[in-house]
């Protein structure tokens, strides 16, 4: 028997939501910036640093009965660009999407000063762009404004 199989660490789960390959640390950033609080009905299982083939260690978060909007998708990216989104239906893995983090970042995170034409009356949406991944670093396009992840986390 292969190391894999005789270790279950966190049991498969039915229906819902399973993402996987989040950077070894990030699962509660990434819980943070879902919303979940611990208060919802779903039943959640949270893995910090197990073994991975990929790379080495990870974190994984299994939300059973719960689908993630595209929104919530984007989200992750910017707390997890490697991770990956499986969705399971009756046991099996009916769709599996790497999330991306796209160089311009538009309509996901608000600008964090008060004077930025995005948060004005005007009809402009905050529009970011990409300056790091790790360690995130955001630039705001219209002002120039640093956001960095903390700066995203409190938005959640
Ligand atoms: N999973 C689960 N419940 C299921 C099916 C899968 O919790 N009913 C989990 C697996 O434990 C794994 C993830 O969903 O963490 C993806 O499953 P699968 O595609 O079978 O695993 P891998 O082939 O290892 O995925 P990858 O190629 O993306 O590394
Ligand atoms: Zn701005």
């Amino acid at each position: 028997m292969c190391a894999e199989n005789r270790e279950v660490r966190v049991s498969k789960i039915k229906d819902g939501t399973v993402i996987d390959h989040i950077r070894s640390g990030y699962a509660l950033d990434v819980v943070k910036i879902l919303g979940i609080t611990g208060h919802e009905r779903q039943v959640v299982t949270i893995a910090i640093n197990v073994p991975s083939k990929r790379f080495r260690t990870k974190d994984l978060i299994k939300i059973e009965g719960r689908a993630l909007n595209r929104q919530e998708v984007n989200r992750i990216a910017l707390i997890a660009p490697r991770a990956t989104i499986n969705i399971i239906r009756g046991y099996k893995v009916v769709e599996k999407q790497e999330v991306k983090l796209p160089n311009e970042i538009e309509d996901i995170v608000k600008c964090i000063n008060p004077t930025c034409i995005s948060n004005s009356n005007e009809p402009i949406s905050a529009k970011f762009t990409l300056e790091s991944e790790d360690p995130l670093l955001l630039k705001c396009h219209y002002c120039s404004y640093a956001l960095e992840k903390q700066d995203v986390l409190r938005q959640f």
